[in-house]
């Protein structure tokens, strides 16, 4: 599967998936990494790993849909098949999302549907909540709404600080991208009723408990 990976800024998730693309047998090939940001940090990991990678400036067009005409012409020059959105800090219109439905997916630093938009882990931390992480999703109209893929959670501890978080739910999203990234690209991923069905083992193991139950 011919993959496009969109950033806007140092591109962490950019790495974790060309790292796993990287092994010979991963099912999914990494073509072109696209930033909207002159000096985006990430193109220097598309570099590392020899991968095309350009700058689509978004300041340097006149509208949204001049932007995104650009935007397309380079996914279909180079035969992109799914785009994966990763730290794309750029909402896409309804007319580009349609054209790319079931074939643009995202990662979210909370468990969607809770926190949807920014600063999800200082929202997390104001809530309370004991358990925070991160979610894969396809891209739909509505900003962070589309149908969850796959989801890790990460423990909120007490003496946490957003930083802190950030960093936990971070090493997360490094393993759960490039996993859902395998199972689109070995097509166990399918949109049913609004809902991603996703053919994997699931294994029944021991739920993640914060407070540690065994404390
Ligand atoms: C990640 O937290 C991702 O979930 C969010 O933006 C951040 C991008 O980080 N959408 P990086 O550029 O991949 O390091």
């Amino acid at each position: 599967m011919r993959v496009a990976v969109l950033i806007s800024g140092r591109g962490s998730n950019l790495r974790s998936l060309l790292e796993a693309a990287a092994e010979p047998a991963f099912p999914a090939e990494i073509v072109t990494v696209i930033a909207n940001r002159p000096g985006a940090g990430g193109l220097d990991h598309a570099a590392t790993f020899s991968v095309p990678h350009q700058t689509i400036d978004h300041k340097a067009y006149a509208d949204r849909a001049a932007f995104e005409a650009a935007l397309t012409a380079a996914l279909e020059a180079a035969a992109v098949e799914l785009i994966c959105l990763a730290g794309f800090m750029r909402v896409l219109s309804a007319g580009f999302v349609r054209r790319w439905q079931g074939r643009i997916v995202n990662i979210h630093p909370s468990l969607l549907p809770l926190f949807p938009g920014l600063d999800t882990h200082a929202r997390a931390l104001a809530a309370g909540v004991k358990l925070h992480g991160c979610s894969v999703h396809f891209v739909s109209e509505g900003v962070d709404e589309g149908a969850i893929i796959g989801q890790a959670a990460v423990p909120v501890f007490a003496d946490d600080d957003p930083d802190r978080l950030a960093a936990r739910v971070l090493q997360a999203e490094h393993r759960l991208y490039p996993h859902c990234l395998r199972l689109l690209a070995e097509s166990r991923v399918r949109l049913a009723g609004g809902r991603a069905v996703v053919e994997a083992g699931g294994a029944d193991g021991p739920a993640l408990f914060n407070p540690d139950p065994g404390a």
